[in-house]
């Protein structure tokens, strides 16, 4: 949205004037990311986790593409290239952990972005194109994080391939097909491994180019804030520079301190030790788990271990593999409904008591749980409670959400941001310019 107030850009010297006649770049980030665009006061420390995304991808791109210089994608020379870049290739050692732990860095910020999302309702309307778009981020995210997990061709890499490729095989009569023609053969070999190195060099640019759309998206009603109230007059909103841009910076240097933490002091943690044995089709690990970020998916997927049968007969009508499978996906895939299956008039969970209860005591803890889960091994008493996390995960999205969101009576809102913000609205008192500007 641009506000009425939002500044203009007014190009200074002779070279800036000529540049805004051929090709207006500045005035682009200006009215973008710069003091002609007008955002909320109030956003808070939460707000800084979107910029930090696009921290991430950029270093992994930049990490990435030096890292394709010294890497091989063959399944003889891959686990030894991989070894070449730590041991022979100057920095490659901090390159390549910088890529490493930049990953899981990225799927932190995600996640805190995305919780930020729930809580504040920041799916709803008029923000429902920015998230749908953000899902579609995260999908592609992890395709493109599971693709490089199979480069290093480590133990882990060629086991969770053929596990998570197998999962294909689950679905009837098409599965096998499927999985042969992803993997370009009966198993992770030569094939799956060039067309995943190749995917996975091509994926981030086309998440670069959905984030684009994903920002355009934000721009058309402006950001949300932590009260949900939209924005109604000037003094609801700051330029973005040199006050966000001064607090993102605060935001990012943090961030920093943490990735060089275990950047260069444990840069191995967050990995799998498996990974350091060459891929070996003979031998199988004693327990096959992706890397961290994937875990809440993975518990879901483990949960289901009974087959579903025609009631009081063995008619099998779908295998619990496929089961898991489909609840895997549909985990994400509820997201994309959030929009609509939250129907509360207000957004901030500050304002919203009963929503708040089932987000602090019910949807976290959940998270936590299949956080914990998916690392787990697959036995008693891990495999119930992955069942107990999982059904209460749907249950949060598809049944708590919708009736919370029509039973609730939410506590009394602020005027405006201005007020949450000041304790007072001198326009509200004076009714002056009452008319919302924001959509
Ligand atoms: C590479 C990944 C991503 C990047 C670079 C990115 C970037 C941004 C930026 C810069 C903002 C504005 C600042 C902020 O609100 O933090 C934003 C807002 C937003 N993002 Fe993302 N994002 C990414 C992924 C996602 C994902 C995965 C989701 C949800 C599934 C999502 C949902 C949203 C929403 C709903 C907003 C609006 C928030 C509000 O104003 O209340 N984003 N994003």
């Amino acid at each position: 949205m641009s506000f009425p107030w939002a500044k203009h850009y007014e190009p200074q010297t002779a070279f800036t004037k000529w540049m805004d006649e051929k090709l207006p770049l500045p005035r682009l980030v200006y009215g973008a990311i710069g003091g002609g665009y007008p955002v909320p006061r109030n956003l808070n420390y939460m707000w800084n986790f979107g910029v930090l995304a696009g921290f991430c991808l950029v270093l992994q791109i930049v990490t990435g593409v030096v890292l394709a210089m010294h890497y091989a994608a063959n399944g003889l020379v891959a686990f030894a290239s991989t070894e070449h870049i730590m041991r022979d290739v100057n920095w490659g050692w901090m390159l390549r952990y910088a890529h490493a732990n930049g990953a899981s860095f990225f799927f932190m910020v995600l996640y805190l972005h995305i919780f930020r999302g729930f809580f504040y309702s920041s799916y709803k309307a008029p923000r429902e194109m920015v998230w749908l778009l953000g899902v579609v981020i995260f999908l592609l995210a992890m395709a493109t994080a599971f693709m490089g997990c199979v480069l290093p061709w480590g133990q882990m890499s060629f086991w969770g391939a053929k596990v998570i490729t197998g999962l294909f095989g689950a679905i009837p009569v098409i599965g096998e097909p499927i999985q042969i023609w992803l993997l370009g053969g009966y198993a992770p070999d030569n094939a799956a491994l060039n067309r995943f190195f190749s995917l996975h060099y091509l994926l981030p640019f086309v998440i670069a180019g959905v984030v684009v759309l994903h920002i355009w998206a934000l721009h058309i009603p402006g950001s949300s804030n932590p009260t949900g109230v939209e924005v109604k007059q000037e003094s609801d909103t700051i330029p973005f520079h040199p006050y966000y841009t001064a607090k993102d910076g605060f935001g990012l240097g943090v961030f920093l301190i943490l990735y060089c933490a275990f950047l260069f002091f444990m840069p191995n943690m967050l990995g799998h030790p498996d990974n350091y044995i060459e891929a070996n089709p003979l031998s199988t690990p004693a327990l096959i788990v992706p890397e961290w970020y994937f875990y809440p998916f993975y518990a879901i997927l483990r949960a289901f271990t009974v087959d579903l049968h025609i009631p009081f007969t063995n008619i099998v009508i779908i295998e619990a593999k496929l089961l898991g499978v489909m609840a895997m996906f549909s985990a994400i895939l509820v997201w994309f409904f959030l929009p609509w299956l939250d129907k509360g008039p207000v957004r901030s969970g500050h304002y919203r008591p009963l929503f708040r209860k089932f987000f602090w005591f019910g949807l976290i803890p959940c998270m936590v749980a299949l956080f914990y889960l998916g690392g787990a091994h697959a036995e008693e008493p891990y495999i119930m409670l992955s069942q107990l996390a999982s059904a209460y995960y749907f249950l949060h999205f598809l049944v708590i959400l919708p009736i919370v969101s029509m039973i609730e009576r939410p506590e009394p809102l602020p005027y405006s941001i201005t007020e949450a913000v000041l304790g007072e609205d001198k326009t509200a008192v004076l009714g002056e310019n009452a008319e919302p500007v924001g959509v």
